[in-house]
């Protein structure tokens, strides 16, 4: 279990849910291959973050890569599952302390600016899963026992998409653990700030439990210069609230 100590690694916590503006971008670079080292940066990632986490808790990260690589090499390149990764999350088991989870959608801009403020707060990112494979790019080929770097399929061509996969499970997982009192991070500024079709509103919000959660903490922050354009009385914002209330979970509201 990691201490709270490991809070002083160097990971600030960044993001969490993943956002639809996330997943936009990284459906751009999609179309690129596979990130180049990327064995060496999944390794040299899990060193770091093992090594100077102070995470109290022992992980062989050669055989996380054996596992990630199994999981998506000699697989057809939009054919790698949520099951695929089983071994992956198997072999990086991780468990949080409770009243600092942190999800967040379309707001990672907001996420960096008050860095200090949210640090206390743990993201997604912050996992070791979202640490090795932030930012990466990666698909398999059926053909050859080796990733694809010349190119990958686009999310939205993508029946089950290696990286689309990984994250849904690593948010699965990061929601499933969510404790205490969470933080939700909204964009105000923004129609939908709360969207069915972000990671957050289809993956990770079905996943958070009501009877491990005692209060789900609604932050809605608009750009400083505007516009306002959601809040607790408008807006999608009203979706959220209505979903958390028949699910019986307790809520609180705060904007800017
Ligand atoms: C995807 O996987 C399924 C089950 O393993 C298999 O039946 C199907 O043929 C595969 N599709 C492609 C395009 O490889
Ligand atoms: C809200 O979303 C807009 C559009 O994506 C972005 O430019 C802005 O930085 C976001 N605001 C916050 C507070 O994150
Ligand atoms: C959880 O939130 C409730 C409601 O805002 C608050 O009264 C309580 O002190 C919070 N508990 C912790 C541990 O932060």
């Amino acid at each position: 279990m990691p201490s709270v100590t490991s809070a002083s690694f160097a990971i600030i916590s960044i993001t969490i849910w993943f956002s639809t503006f996330q997943l936009s971008r990284r459906q751009a670079g999609a179309q690129l291959g596979t990130t180049p080292n990327i064995k060496h940066i999944v390794i040299g990632r899990c060193f770091s973050y093992t090594t100077l986490g102070n995470l109290g808790m022992r992980y062989d990260c050669e055989d996380i890569w054996r596992q990630f690589e199994e999981a998506v090499v000699h697989q057809s390149s939009c054919n790698v599952t949520e099951e695929h990764y089983y071994h992956l999350f198997n072999a990086m088991p991780q468990i949080w302390p409770c009243d600092r989870f942190l999800f967040w959608s379309k707001t990672r801009a907001l996420m960096h600016t008050f860095a200090a403020v949210f640090q206390h707060l743990w993201t997604l990112e912050d996992t070791l899963v979202g640490y090795m494979f932030n930012d990466l790019i990666w698909c398999g080929q059926e053909e050859d026992p080796d990733f694809d770097f010349n190119s990958c399929p686009e999310w939205s061509t993508c029946g089950t998409h290696p990286v689309f996969s990984l994250w849904k499970q690593a948010s699965k997982n990061f929601a499933e653990m969510a404790c205490g009192n969470i933080t939700v991070l909204l964009n105000g500024s923004i129609v939908n700030a709360f969207s069915r079709q972000s990671m957050f509103g289809s993956v990770e919000l079905d996943g958070l439990n009501p009877e491990r959660v005692n209060y789900v903490h609604i932050k809605v922050m608009s750009n400083l210069q505007g516009p306002h354009i959601e809040s607790c009385r408008q807006g999608s914002v009203i979706d959220l609230i209505q979903i958390l209330q028949s699910r019986g979970f307790l809520w609180t509201y705060g904007g800017t």
